[in-house]
Parts: C-alpha cells; structure tokens; sequence
C-alpha cells in the first residue's frame, strides 16, 4: 500500500499494463473493471517505475478526454510513455496528430477529416464489400481449413487503408510486417528506431514520388502532396501522417474481424441471432457491442497534465502523467450492465473503443463499415463456419498494444 500524495487515502498502486487473465481471453483484466467501477483514478506503476494517473471510469474519461489542460505531446519531462522504445523515438518524431494539441493538432488533423467523413465512407462501402466478396471467394476456392487472420481479417482492412492512401498493395508485407512489429507492448529503443528509420525512408520515397509525378491521381497522399506544395505542409509532417494512419488502419481493424469471429463463434446463440437479422441496423449495433466488448486498445492512451486539474476528490498535478484506459471505461459497470457480458442486442452505444474528445480515432467510420460488412458477409456466405482447433491452441496477443489472435485456422 502506498499514499496518495494529494487526497492522503491508501490506495494499492497498480502495476500497468495489465495481463489479461489467459482462462478468460475476451474479458478485460478484472483490477480494471474493478478500478473503473470503485476507483476511477488511482496511481498505476508503469515500465520506468513511475506512477501515473490510471483513468478508469467511463465519465471521468470522458471529461479528461475533452480537458484542453491534458496533452498528447510526448517529448514533455514526466509523459509516461508506452514502452523504453517509444520513449527513445519521441524527440525525434516530427509533430503529428499523434503528439500535438489545440490549434496544431486540428491543422493537421483537418488535412484528413474530409477522407475519413461519414459521407466519404460511405461512398466505399460497395468497394469494401466488393473486396470481401473476393476475399471470400478465394477462402472457399482454397485449401479448408485455413487461417482466417491472413485471409480475410488482415487484408481487408490493410487494402482499404492504402486504397484510401493512394499507396501500393504490392507492397503490403513490407508495411504489414512494419505496422505489426511498432506494436509491440515492450519494444525496445533497437526495434522502435529501426522500425521508424524504415518507414520513414518509405513512406517519403512515395511522397515525393508524388510530388514529381504529373499523373492526377486521388487519395490522401495526393492531397497531402496538393498541400506541401502550396506550402501549408512540410514533407516531414505528411510523412509521419501517411505513416500512422497506414499502422493505426492496420493492426485495428485487423485484430477486431478475427478476435471478433473467434467471439461469435464461441457463442453460437449471438451468432444465431445476428444471422437471422439482416437488419443493417442490427449488424451496425453489434458491431458496437464488437467494439465494446473486444475492448482491443488496451495499453492505455498517454497523456500528461500541463496545469493543476481537480477532478473526482483529486487534483492531478501539473506535469503528472495520465493514462486514459478507453478499454476499462467500456467495462465500466456504472455505465454497462453486467459489463463481462457479450450481447449483441444491447445498446453499447456509450463504449469508448475509439476514444473521445479532440483525438478521437479518426478512422473510426471506416472501421465501422468494414466491420459491418466483414461480419455480415461472413456468417452469411458461410453459414458453417467453425473454429479448426480447441480455443486452448489460439495465440492471443497478450504483448501487443492492441489485441488480437495470430491466427485463426477455421473451417466449414
Ligand atoms: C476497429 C478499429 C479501430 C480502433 C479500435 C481504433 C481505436 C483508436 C483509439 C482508441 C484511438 C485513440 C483515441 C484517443 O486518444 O482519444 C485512435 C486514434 C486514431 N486512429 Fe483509430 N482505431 C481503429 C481504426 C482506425 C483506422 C482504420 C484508422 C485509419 C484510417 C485509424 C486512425 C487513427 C488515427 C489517425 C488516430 C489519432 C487521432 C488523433 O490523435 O487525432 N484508426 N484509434
């Protein structure tokens, strides 16, 4: 037991991240449920041994989330970064979304909305179904069973991201295999920098390919180089942008189609009852209970507070980390009933899979539209669909930033 320096109450300091219990592999970790239900902030003892803020609950995230004295800007003294890797690379990342706030962050962030609005997904929806079809086809045209993961829960999202790019499938393993290994929970300062000098060189490689072409073309990298030469962008900055949009659209996406079959095929009734409901806004609503349960971002968004801030009986002082733990507030039983439950018909409207506030995910249309088309078109086209070993043999990414499974071999 340690003391709380700003109320005096004893408080257990939990040790951050949190392992998911192995027995029950959808559940998030129950001294996070349990924190957001009776302890919605508390210290958290994270890799460098010091002691954040954890953000638990579902309101008190969502105050924090919108409260302009929190900032995402990593290179500040005290942020309690995610690993020793991404603390090595912080100085030398360029400003982004990702390490940005207030008027700097929404100039770069408006450089995307327009791609990533309601109206501009929408308008992909029958490219994406499209490519699941042919996803599909090639599942059933191939060898059963097979491992659901490389043939359908990662390529399907990863063709959509550079689709909407404007950057070349040919080149999916190098970026997959990129985007896969940045997420690694306990990266090493070797790993993030060599994974970073990789993509960086690449990434800039395309982007001023673009500028020296005279070839129109559309996507996000032609707009971000429309921007560079009207001098409202640097190369820099549209590199570090292009690059996580590509990871961020990637590992996502990916982990919540297969994690998220592996879910309803381990629960045959919800699955029942999704396939007898083609009601899109059936499909739309569970897949928000997908999101909410898989609660896949489970490393805690980083942040650090950059003046005094009272909030529930605490002041967080100026300068004190803060770690905002989207997938503990999804669980949040003040906010959910019976919060461990995976229901499909419930309104989860309230889950903060996405995040809120000014950095809220923004892919987030995308994703919803693709998880709405994968789910549906799966279970219809292949109404026998079923898991190919014991779920003892699944390889869950328990030391990854967002979680996920390695592979899903099914049948039907
Ligand atoms: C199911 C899939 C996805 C999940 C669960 C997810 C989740 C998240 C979360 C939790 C955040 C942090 C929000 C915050 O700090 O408040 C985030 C931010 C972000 N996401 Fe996603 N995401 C998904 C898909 C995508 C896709 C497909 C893209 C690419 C188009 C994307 C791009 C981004 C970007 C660029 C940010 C940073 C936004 C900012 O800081 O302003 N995400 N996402």
């Amino acid at each position: 037991m340690t003391e709380n320096s700003t109320t005096g109450v004893d408080e257990a300091v939990l040790s951050f991240p949190v392992e998911r219990d192995a027995r029950c592999p959808f559940d998030v970790p129950a001294a996070l449920i349990d924190s957001a239900a009776h302890q919605p902030l508390r210290r958290a003892r994270i890799w460098d041994g010091s002691t954040p803020w954890l953000v638990t609950g579902n309101a008190e995230l969502r105050v924090l989330a919108l409260d302009p004295r929190i900032s995402t800007d990593d290179r500040l003294t005290g942020f309690p970064h995610w690993n020793a890797g991404r603390a090595a690379i912080a100085p030398i990342r360029p400003d982004s979304i990702f390490n940005t706030d207030g008027p700097g962050h929404l100039r770069l962030r408006r450089m995307m909305t327009r791609t990533f609005s309601y109206k501009r997904v929408e308008a992909q929806r029958e490219k994406i179904q499209q490519v699941t079809d042919k996803l599909i086809d090639d599942m059933l045209a191939g060898p059963n069973p097979v491992d659901l993961v490389p043939a359908f829960g990662l390529p399907l999202p990863s063709f959509m991201i550079c689709e909407l790019l404007g950057v070349p499938y040919d080149n999916h393993d190098f970026f997959q295999e990129h985007a896969s290994a940045a997420m690694d929970r306990y990266a090493t300062p070797e790993l993030q920098e060599r994974l970073f000098t990789a993509m960086r060189g690449y990434m800039r490689e395309v982007i001023e390919e673009r500028l020296a072409s005279k070839e129109e073309s559309t996507g996000v990298i032609a707009e971000f180089a429309d921007n560079i030469r009207a001098g409202d962008m640097t190369i820099d900055e549209g590199v570090a942008l292009a690059n996580g949009l590509l990871s961020a659209g990637h590992e996502t996406s990916a982990g919540i189609i297969s994690l998220g079959t592996l879910a309803l095929l381990q629960n045959p009734e919800q699955l029942e009852f999704l396939r007898n409901n083609d009601d899109p806004k059936a499909i739309a609503n569970a897949v928000e209970e997908l999101l909410r349960y898989l609660s896949i971002v489970h490393n805690g968004q980083r942040r650090i507070a950059l003046e005094d801030i009272e909030i529930s009986d605490i002041v967080i002082r100026a300068g004190e980390g803060v770690i905002l733990d989207y997938s503990a507030g999804s669980w949040d039983a003040r906010t959910f009933d019976e919060p461990r439950q995976f229901d499909v018909a419930r309104v989860a409207n309230k889950h903060l899979a996405f995040g809120f506030g000014p950095h809220g995910c923004i892919g987030q249309q995308l994703a919803r539209v693709e998880l709405q088309v994968a789910f549906s078109t799966l279970i219809r086209r292949i109404p026998t669909l079923k898991l190919a070993v014991p779920l003892e043999q699944i390889e869950f990414k328990h030391d990854r930033l967002a979680y996920g499974v390695y592979s899903l071999p099914v049948s039907w």
